[in-house]
């Protein structure tokens, strides 16, 4: 048996696509994930990471030898093998993008929560897959060089925009990177719908004060929300997903006027300020968000809505339920490493619907379980990581509710990530 280690290069037909975007391969029994690939493609890989006794390896596609009909040529320079991170699809064409999405969203399901679903992946309004994005971190180097970060790796890759980016991004990405940024860490630049251009320079090591503030115009079923958000704030990185997710949100939450709603995750309010409209004055909203540099805003943005409140928190810690103990905590007071808060007298002991937008990692099983409790008639669950999903899916399951309508959006096309919005109702007492 050839050994592989990083730098070896071997021809591979290349298999289905997997999640995290690469696609699998073997090598005389050995998984290899390779990027920059399609299924059924015959392509020369080169190891990028593992080795002898490594459960699996990685590697990129650096020659395609039998190319699959689904490949067209990168826009970007620096999208390829050996690239920036960002853009691991650029070699896939558009709707091949999407179906590859769909099979990962229906593996994950089938997978974890033991559900088959055909799904498809809807696009949001961008034409070509380019030109969306309103929001790009640069890297800035120990030498202050300023540009995107490299695939798993610290190193930088100067460029003069970013094919994804907005206009009005990319032009400041071609004024920044020809200069140097010293002690600076990362360059946050932003577009907001309102026109706002903003580049914030965040000090290596320092904590974020969440930096200027921007505003953001979405339109919705119920007329323009205004958001006030920070710089640093979270916001959906698609200039058309906003729209789109507060729409299907709010026909996936069907609120009835005068039900109680509980947002999880908000943010700056996004989701909160349409519920709260849709729940009404004899209704109730409930947002819950842990970040200090959104909770203040996320209070303001429901200021004209006197039925929302915002709970400043960690969802799970509110709820009182389990989690991993905070680091320099561990020794003493409760069980091993778990850390076990009160619940707040804040958190309401029922709701009618409840919306929850996790970060990557998803909710966990504390936390739909203390959703669940609250028997909700409806959940909605925004998922931007199909794994977490099919996960936290299952876990709703085992508390009675059922997964119904299923949307995915393409809101990061060019790249394998993918955004999911789900309805979850209780199965039949
Ligand atoms: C995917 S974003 C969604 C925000 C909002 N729904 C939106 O669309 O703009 C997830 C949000 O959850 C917050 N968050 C992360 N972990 C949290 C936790 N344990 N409890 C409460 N909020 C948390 C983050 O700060 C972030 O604002």
């Amino acid at each position: 048996m050839s050994e592989l280690d990083v730098g070896s290069r071997v021809e591979l037909t290349v298999g289905p696509v997997a999640h995290g975007g690469h696609c699998v391969a073997r090598h005389e029994g050995r998984v290899i994930f390779v990027r920059h690939a399609l299924p059924d493609e015959v392509v020369i890989a080169e190891v990028t990471e593992g080795g002898e006794g490594s459960r699996f390896l990685r590697a990129d596609a650096v020659q395609i030898i039998e190319a699959s009909a689904d490949r067209v040529a990168a826009r970007c320079p620096v999208a390829g093998p050996g690239g920036c991170g960002g853009c691991d699809l650029q070699h896939v064409s558009l709707p091949a993008q999407r179906q590859w999405k769909a099979t990962v969203i229906a593996e994950q399901l089938r997978r974890l929560a033991g559900i088959e679903r055909e799904v498809i992946v809807e696009p949001l309004a961008d034409d070509d897959g380019f030109t969306y994005r309103t929001r790009v971190d640069l890297a800035v180097d120990e030498e202050g060089v300023a540009g995107l970060r490299k695939h798993r790796s610290h190193d930088v890759l100067p460029v003069d925009g970013c094919p994804i980016a907005v206009p009005e991004i990319s032009t400041e990405i071609a004024r920044l990177t020809p200069k140097r940024h010293p002690d600076v860490g990362v360059i946050s630049l932003a577009h907001t719908s309102t026109g706002e251009t903003s580049v914030r320079e965040r000090l290596r090591g320092w904590h974020t004060d969440g930096g200027g503030l921007l505003t953001e115009v979405v339109p919705t079923p119920n007329g323009q929300v205004r958001l006030t958000i920070a710089e640093d704030s979270f916001f959906q990185v698609h200039r058309d997903a906003p729209r789109a997710f507060v729409d299907a949100v709010l026909e996936a939450a069907q609120v009835r006027p005068g039900e109680r709603v509980l947002d999880l995750y908000a943010g700056v309010g996004l989701f909160s300020v349409p519920l709260a409209l849709a729940a009404g004055g004899d209704g109730q909203l409930v947002a819950v968000e842990s970040d200090p540099a959104a909770t203040g805003l996320l209070a303001d943005n429901l200021a004209d809505t006197p039925q929302a409140v915002a709970l400043a928190g960690r969802v799970d810690d509110l709820f009182g339920v389990a989690r991993p103990k905070p680091k320099g905590r561990r020794r003493g007071g409760g069980r091993g490493r778990t850390w076990v808060p009160a619940r707040s007298p804040l958190m309401p002991p029922s709701a009618d619907v409840v919306v929850l937008d996790p970060p990557r990692s998803g909710a966990d099983r504390h936390v739909i379980g203390a959703v669940t409790a609250l028997r909700p008639r409806r959940i909605v669950y925004v998922a931007c990581d199909p794994a977490a999903l099919g996960r936290d899916t299952g876990y709703l399951r085992d508390g009675g509710y059922e997964m119904g309508e299923l949307r995915a959006f393409d809101a990061f096309p060019q790249t394998h990530h993918v955004e999911c919005i789900a309805t979850f109702e209780r199965a039949a007492d």
